[in-house]
């Protein structure tokens, strides 16, 4: 049975069925719900039922008190819906309200995207999972090796952990990921940070500019986007300015082709000068002649986020819906 979950205070709707807890069900609907260690034991995740009925699928060591149990008190992380529920919820509004984790995480699988760039994926404890915003960002370490990548996967898979690791000369922790990695190696994880985020509430259509591995927290943002279903539209410019640069062009393709409000842009330029990025510039402003009704996000080196950041908020965006992340 599939039943539908509204939330207080934010009228946020999801679906559960009875496989998935009410915390997974919210998070894969894109919703930043409180919790912390998803196994019972924080009691982050405790949210009162105000009607409708639960159900107990997982123990938990958190004790409930009689008092709250009587209020309707559960924990989301433990109980599925047995019929359509309205639930009182705390969920996260801005970055400041999600605190810094540090967390072993196993190696799932190392894939060369390109002889440059590397899709690392990690997998947290199932009672340890990273909770963190869409296009944050994260320190990764093995031993004394240590390096700063965004998140290129969506908190509503908050296990499963994405990372574009580009194999740049004199980056240690990179030279291993390439060369010494394997599937079951331990890496740490320590975050999440950044406030590269989309914004809340917002159902404007969003603009995603992204140049070279500034594609990572972008990627974040278009699946966190689509999980929650409230833009209107997505367009996404990808420039590349490297060999390899569209490392996961094919993903891309495929959101155009699966999804009739995704539009895919991919554009080339031998380097990041002036003249180069002005031509980016006039793609897309004339392909939107009316930038100000967009959600604005734009991420890559410092003289492309620069250049445009610049140039949006010139071209009528208003500085409230852009947000620009040195990738
Ligand atoms: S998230 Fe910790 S008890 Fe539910």
């Amino acid at each position: 049975m599939t039943y539908n979950v509204l939330l207080h205070p934010s009228h946020h709707t999801f679906l559960v069925n009875g496989a998935d807890s009410l915390l997974e069900a919210g998070l894969r609907a894109g919703l930043a719900m409180n919790y912390g260690c998803s196994s019972g034991n924080c009691g982050l995740c405790k949210a009162r039922v105000v009607s409708g009925q639960v159900e107990k699928i997982r123990h938990q060591d958190y004790v409930v008190s009689e008092a709250e149990k009587n209020q309707g008190y559960v924990l989301l992380c433990s109980h599925t819906a047995a019929s359509d529920l309205v639930i009182e919820a705390t969920e996260a509004t801005g970055v400041n309200e999600i605190q810094l984790q540090e967390i072993d995480a196993r190696v799932k699988e190392v894939k060369l995207l390109t002889d440059k760039v590397m899709l690392l994926h990690l997998q947290t404890p199932r009672t340890n999972r990273l909770r963190f915003m869409a296009g944050q960002s994260v320190a990764l370490s093995i031993g004394d090796d240590a390096s700063d990548y965004a998140i290129a996967s969506c908190p509503c898979d908050d296990r499963n952990l994405q990372f574009n690791v580009r194999n740049i000369p004199g980056n240690p922790f990179a030279a291993r990921v390439f060369n010494s990695v394997r599937s079951g190696d331990t890496i740490n994880v320590y975050g999440p940070v950044g406030e590269f985020v989309l914004k809340p509430e917002s159902t404007r259509p969003l603009l995603l500019l992204a140049c070279n591995s500034g594609f990572a927290p972008i990627k974040s943002l278009i699946e966190h986007a689509m999980s929650l279903e409230r833009a209107e539209s997505l367009h996404l410019y990808w420039l590349a300015t490297v060999q390899g640069g569209h490392y996961l062009s094919n993903w891309c393709r495929a959101w155009g082709d699966a999804l009739d409000n995704f539009y895919y842009h991919e554009l080339n330029a031998d380097s990041l000068q002036e003249p180069n990025l002005d031509r980016v510039l006039a793609r897309v402003t004339a392909d939107h002649p009316n930038l100000s009704q967009f959600d604005v996000y734009v991420a890559g080196p410092s003289s492309f986020v620069n250049k445009m950041h610049t140039a949006l908020l010139q071209n009528g965006v208003p500085a409230a819906q852009l947000v620009s992340a040195v990738i």
